[in-house]
């Protein structure tokens, strides 16, 4: 569920296919992405141990952790990687206006890493 406040955070062609940038917004740390079907948003705190992922590496429609590899899905948040247990982040909904990426933060909370 969103409040569907969307805000504008950076220009569209600012962040090329299999980039991602970190931007905050209410204080909420966020991992606007590019994969390969679009623009994507989720909260930048990997779920494992707390990892940024600002600095993980995009290919398709994934990031993956720079401290342990786990693979995140940037469309729906889910953790592909089971043998680490991790639970999903949390995602955002995402629209282009005017040529900007604009977010709207959910209003599910941030997961807290296991550890
Ligand atoms: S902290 Fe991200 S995979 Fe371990």
């Amino acid at each position: 569920m969103s409040n569907s406040i969307f805000r504008p955070v950076i220009s569209a062609g600012d962040l090329p296919e299999g980039q991602a940038v970190t931007v905050s917004i209410e204080g909420r740390d966020v991992l606007v992405s590019h994969g390969e079907s679009g623009f994507f948003a989720m909260d930048d705190l990997c779920p494992h141990n707390g990892s940024r992922l600002g600095t993980g590496k995009i290919r398709k429609d994934t990031v993956s952790c720079p401290m342990h590899g786990a693979r995140f899905d940037l469309r729906t948040g889910e953790c592909l990687a089971k043998a680490l247990g991790c639970q999903s982040i949390v995602t955002h909904q995402v629209r282009i206006a005017d040529g900007q990426i604009e977010i709207a933060l959910s209003e599910f909370p941030v997961q807290q890493p296991m550890v």
